[in-house]
């Protein structure tokens, strides 16, 4: 699925009602909003893990609003017609419903994307319907929820026991329920996805959770091969970090010989 007509919350609802896969990829800037979606990328991501693929942060949790914005408006301004989903970041939207609104009132009037993604479950399911009773569109976050890490104290598998595969089943249904337009699953079992893409009537995106969910979803640096290291979950299709490397070396071993400039 790309069609040139700008992708919406409703293509994407009917691509999973047909059967059909959507590609979603994060992106953190114009050049690579362009090339994910000349490539075939329906629905741009600026994913908060911007702090680690992009800002030097070892967590997501640092990242602000503020950079937010600033690499959401880039996004946008790179795209033509892809749907561009902004991570709302730690601490713009747990606090209150209320306070959720505020932050992505900022999001769509500053940078024109599309939509806003928050992590949690039931939990945030009252803000979730807030924000959707107030014409947001709202992704959703389930499963390993990165934002949480300091909690849980990593980024392993979730929902790996019955409890814990309840627990998400209620999470999905809760979110669902409260007006969500698409919920991401990260690093769950494959049989759950499965089973949670076949009870959703909205699209589930996985990533690290199978084959079955409706979408996926990558991080830009691990697809192409920049990320020092990749989640094992995440195969990388490219070794650009390489191609970039050998390209500034000889470069630069030019400059030091005196061939370049000719
Ligand atoms: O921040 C992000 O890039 C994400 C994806 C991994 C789903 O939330």
């Amino acid at each position: 699925m790309n069609d040139k007509k700008p992708v919406t919350a409703a293509t994407l609802l009917r691509a999973k009602q047909r059967g059909e896969k959507s590609v979603w990829l994060t992106a953190y800037d114009a050049v690579s909003a362009s090339i994910a979606e000349t490539a075939g990328a329906d629905v741009l991501l600026v994913g908060d893990s911007l702090g680690n693929a992009c800002l030097g942060f070892d967590t997501t949790i640092p990242v602000t609003l503020e950079q937010m914005i600033h690499h959401t408006a880039a996004v946008v301004r790179g795209r033509k017609a892809a749907w561009v989903v902004c991570d709302l970041p730690f601490g713009t939207y747990q606090q209150s419903p209320e306070q959720a609104f505020a932050s992505s009132a900022r999001v769509l009037q500053q940078t024109g994307c599309d939509a806003v993604k928050l992590e949690g479950g039931m939990h945030m399911a009252p803000t979730i319907r807030f924000l959707a009773e107030r014409g947001i569109a709202v992704v959703a976050h389930v499963g390993l929820t990165p934002q949480s890490v300091k909690k849980f104290g990593g980024y392993g598998k979730r929902a790996t026991d019955a409890d814990g595969r309840a627990g998400l089943i209620a999470d999905t249904r809760a979110v669902a329920e409260a007006g969500a337009v698409a919920v991401v699953l990260e690093n769950i079992p494959a049989d759950l996805a499965s089973e949670v893409s076949g009870m959703l009537a909205i699209p589930t995106i996985g990533i690290g959770a199978g084959s079955a969910c409706d979408a996926q979803v990558l991080v830009w640096n691990d697809l192409l091969g920049i990320s020092e290291s990749n989640p094992p979950f995440a195969p990388a299709y490219a070794n650009v970090r390489q191609v970039m490397s050998d390209a500034i070396a000889r470069w630069a071993d030019d400059v030091r010989s005196g061939a370049f400039p000719k």
